[in-house]
């Protein structure tokens, strides 16, 4: 036996060494962040032997990204989570380029498999190379399948690619069988998403396309998700160099894809399309179901445009987003925090019916852990535009500005502390509904997610203000009533 550690060993030994040097302080209150060094995608999430699991793409040797790695946590509240080694490291013949993003599903047998991309590395004739690989284990202890890589692009029918062929989302139908949604790229529909069947996780049958970009929505789709909500059927994915068009931004998106799916036949018909979040920083996310029946999703809470020039603070980089519970209303997939923030409630301040008009504070409300819904009463009032400002002082401020006139929010985080030359703005439809306007504010440490008219419409986004500004103010051209409830964040405390 060679006395070299393999990669695995490597990663766990320096996990275990950069343990004991980091600590909770700084890191955010609730998102999840790597142990150490940079992590993107979120994968294998997933609820096994009571507990979630949330894996995620992670190069623990540099706040970049570099040979992929699965790193690996587990919560049962998806707010409080502990790490556990590193699961997946870059080394063997199928994964040598780097262990990409997938899934994870527990098996009838009482072990956990998990579905990823390995890649191979370009060699003197070839370029590189993906395919799908398998590995089983206990939760904490991988072993690669010897037969991986288990799908590669050969038993794919022609014009698809070998190269853009990633991230497996695998779960198990009601007649036992594996299923598999796998991203790839068409030479003439470019990003499409591919159903693939087994009986036994490692024979794969390719069935067809499940729905494809047809150029209108992205190069590459990348991290599929398929899944059953409130009586429809809905397909998550993340294109790459999207065109801006109608509500989608330009460059890397999430996508909803909303339809019916006609399983004899493996037929999804898709009915509406809408971006999933609208900030600066999101994407590549996935869910769970959770015991109690909700789908709740979680997004990698960056994007590969800003995370280049993002400033990197902490011997980690890159956070997931908040975990959200997922519903259909009126045809639309929306999006609510998870219901277990409110354990993190320290306490309750509110104002109902408070007059707002120039600049002002109000009392007890700052700070950035904070979960603040802001309500303004649109009727009777003259006020066309309304500012919000959070993570402010005297040179900072996070601003929202919505147009009641004409039902649109911007998002402007230009004065946030960013030395970049990057978009720092996101415009996003926000209307008066029966007379007001709902923001819900999470405010996590460096980051905010806002919550538009319960969940219609989220902007997600870093930001990457000095914790010391913390300040909140409200502003409107003609005075509104506005009702304000916060809830202060903190560590949950737990009582017998
Ligand atoms: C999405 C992605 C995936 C790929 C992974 C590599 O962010 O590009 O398609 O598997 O990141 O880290």
């Amino acid at each position: 036996m060679s006395n070299i550690p393999t990669p695995l060993h490597r990663a766990r030994t320096y996990e275990r060494e950069q343990a004991v040097r980091l600590s909770a302080e700084e890191r955010p209150l609730f998102h999840l962040t790597p142990l150490v060094g940079w992590m993107n995608d979120p994968n294998g999430f997933c609820y096994y032997q009571g507990q979630y699991h949330m894996f995620y793409q992670y190069h623990p040797y540099s706040t970049y990204w570099g040979p992929m790695h699965w790193g690996h946590a587990v919560s049962r509240d998806l707010l409080q989570w502990t790490f556990l080694p590193c699961a997946l490291a870059p080394d063997t013949e199928a994964d040598a380029g780097g262990c990409f993003s997938g899934s994870a599903v527990p098996l009838p047998d009482g072990r956990l498999m998990l579905a990823y991309t390995g890649v191979q590395p370009a060699g003197t004739f070839r370029r590189e190379t993906q395919a799908q690989c398998i590995a089983t284990g206990d939760g904490t202890d991988f072993v690669k399948s010897t037969r991986n890589p288990v799908i590669t692009y050969n038993q794919l029918p022609d014009g698809f690619s070998e190269f853009d062929f990633r991230d497996p989302k695998v779960w198990l139908d009601s007649t036992g069988t594996y299923c598999m949604v796998v991203g790839n790229r068409h030479k003439d529909r470019q990003g499409t998403i591919l159903l693939l069947k087994s009986r036994d996780g490692l024979d794969w049958q390719y069935i067809g396309e499940i729905d494809s970009s047809c150029c209108e929505y992205g190069m590459m789709w990348e991290c599929p998700d398929f899944f059953k909500l409130d009586g429809k059927q809905v397909l998550i994915v993340s294109p790459q160099e999207m065109h801006a068009r109608e509500e989608f931004h330009a460059g890397y998106g999430t996508v909803a894809l909303l339809g019916d799916y006609d399983e004899a036949r493996c037929a999804f018909t898709r009915q509406s399309v809408q971006p999933i979040d609208f900030g600066l920083n999101f994407y590549a996310p996935q869910t769970v179901l959770s015991p109690d029946g909700r789908r709740i999703m979680i997004g990698w809470m960056d994007n590969w445009e800003t995370c280049k020039e993002a400033p990197r603070r902490h011997p980690w980089y890159a956070q997931m987003s908040m975990p959200r519970e997922l519903f259909i209303r009126d045809g639309r997939l929306m999006q609510r925090p998870i219901r277990e923030i409110e354990q993190m409630w320290k306490g309750t301040i509110r104002h109902d019916h408070v007059t707002v008009h120039t600049e002002t504070t109000i009392e007890g409300i700052s700070g950035r852990m904070l979960d603040m819904t802001v309500v303004l009463n649109a009727n009777g009032s003259a006020c066309r535009r309304f500012i919000l400002h959070v993570a402010k002082d005297s040179s900072h401020a996070i601003e929202i500005r919505a147009d009641l006139a004409r039902g649109e929010l911007v998002f402007d985080r230009s004065r946030g502390g960013s030395h970049r030359d990057i978009v720092h703005t996101r415009h996003v439809r926000a209307e008066v509904q029966n007379g007001v306007l709902t923001l819900r504010l999470l405010l996590d440490r460096e980051s905010v997610e806002l919550f538009i008219n319960d969940g219609e419409r989220v902007v997600t986004s870093l930001i990457p203000t000095p914790l010391s500004a913390d300040g909140i103010s409200f502003a409107a051209d003609a005075p509104i009533a506005v009702s304000i409830e916060a809830h202060p964040l903190g560590q949950i405390t737990k009582t017998c």
